[in-house]
Parts: C-alpha cells; sequence; structure tokens
C-alpha cells in the first residue's frame, strides 16, 4: 500500500548517519507525536510520521574545542534546509511517492521559525503539526537531541508505528 515504510528509511544507513547525530529518541518521539496529530487532524499519517522521524537530519555538528558551541550554532544553522532536501534526496532514493516526498520536504523545511527572518508564515496544516510535534518533544537546553535509546529499541518502536499507520490506512481504504 506504502511505497516506503518507515522501517525502510530507519534501516538506511543515510538515516542512520544523520538521526544518530540529532538523537534517534527524538526523531521517534517527534514521529509519534506527528502520527498522533496527524489523526486528529484527519492528515496522512504516513506523510506526517515520515516528516516527524526526519525533521532534524539536516543538523551539522557545531562543535569548536571538542564541545558544542551554541552561539555558533545559533548563528549559522540551516538545519531545517539541509533537512528537507537530505530527507528529499534518501525518499526519492528508496523510492518514495515524488509528491509525497515533496511535502515531507516542505514540512521539515518549515518546522522550525529559528532560520527564518520573520516567525509569520502561514504553514499547511501537515507543515504545522510537524512544527507542534516537534515542540511537544523539546526539553531546556536541547536536551531532547541527547537522549538515547539502543538500536533494537528503536527498531521495535518503528515497527509499532509502521503498524499503526497501516492500520490507519487500511480503514481509511474501507470507508473509500
Ligand atoms: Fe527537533
Amino acid at each position: 500500500m506504502r511505497d516506503v515504510k518507515l522501517i525502510n528509511i530507519f534501516e538506511h544507513h543515510i538515516a542512520q548517519k544523520y538521526l544518530n547525530r540529532s538523537g534517534i529518541a527524538h526523531a521517534i518521539a517527534v514521529a509519534y507525536h506527528a502520527f498522533h496529530l496527524g489523526k486528529e487532524h484527519q492528515l496522512d499519517t504516513d506523510t506526517a510520521a515520515k516528516a516527524g522521524l526526519l525533521h532534524d537530519m539536516g543538523h551539522y555538528t557545531w562543535y569548536k574545542n571538542g564541545k558544542w558551541d551554541y552561539d555558533l550554532y545559533k548563528q549559522n544553522d540551516i538545519h531545517p534546509i539541509k533537512g528537507a532536501e537530505r530527507a528529499h534526496k534518501l525518499l526519492i532514493r528508496l523510492g518514495e511517492n515524488p509528491i509525497k516526498a515533496k511535502t515531507i520536504a516542505l514540512a521539515i523545511l518549515f518546522h522550525t521559525d529559528s532560520f527564518l527572518p520573520s516567525n509569520d508564515i502561514v504553514r499547511t496544516p501537515l507543515q504545522q503539526i510537524v512544527k507542534w510535534a516537534d515542540e511537544k518533544d523539546e526539553e531546556k537546553g536541547g536536551m531532547h537531541h541527547y537522549r538515547s535509546i539502543d538500536y533494537d529499541r528503536a527498531k521495535q518502536s518503528i515497527i509499532r508505528l509502521d503498524d499503526l499507520i497501516d492500520t490507519e490506512l487500511a480503514k481509511i481504504a474501507e470507508l473509500e
């Protein structure tokens, strides 16, 4: 039913590299929040969950003398732009529907105001829920990026979320 599942994305080495950088536990939490918010707002839960999972994959490591430099990050960060591009490339490579890949990339691009000159952009409902999903999991001082989860537990969470999405999609297909 779906061209690409979360598990296909999760297991790809490119996703592993970048999701580990910004925190897999955070990525999974945001994917779950985006799924539930998507369901609540009658949006495509698969698109929402994928955008949630990949939203932070554009992060760069702003280290100076072996330590994270928050000022350097604030000044130079463009992670939503890089994330949108990386996610799009990965999704297309995995065989994702190109319209869906574009929708996910744009939701990643607009998931935060942090890099925008002003915070008055008008988001689509999907873009809005991905932003909310991220904010739901935020912890003070960026601590949400450092929560850890081992690979097997992370994988099980992803498989469970794939099942939830499939159940949702089957329900919708029945109604049509
Ligand atoms: Fe985030």
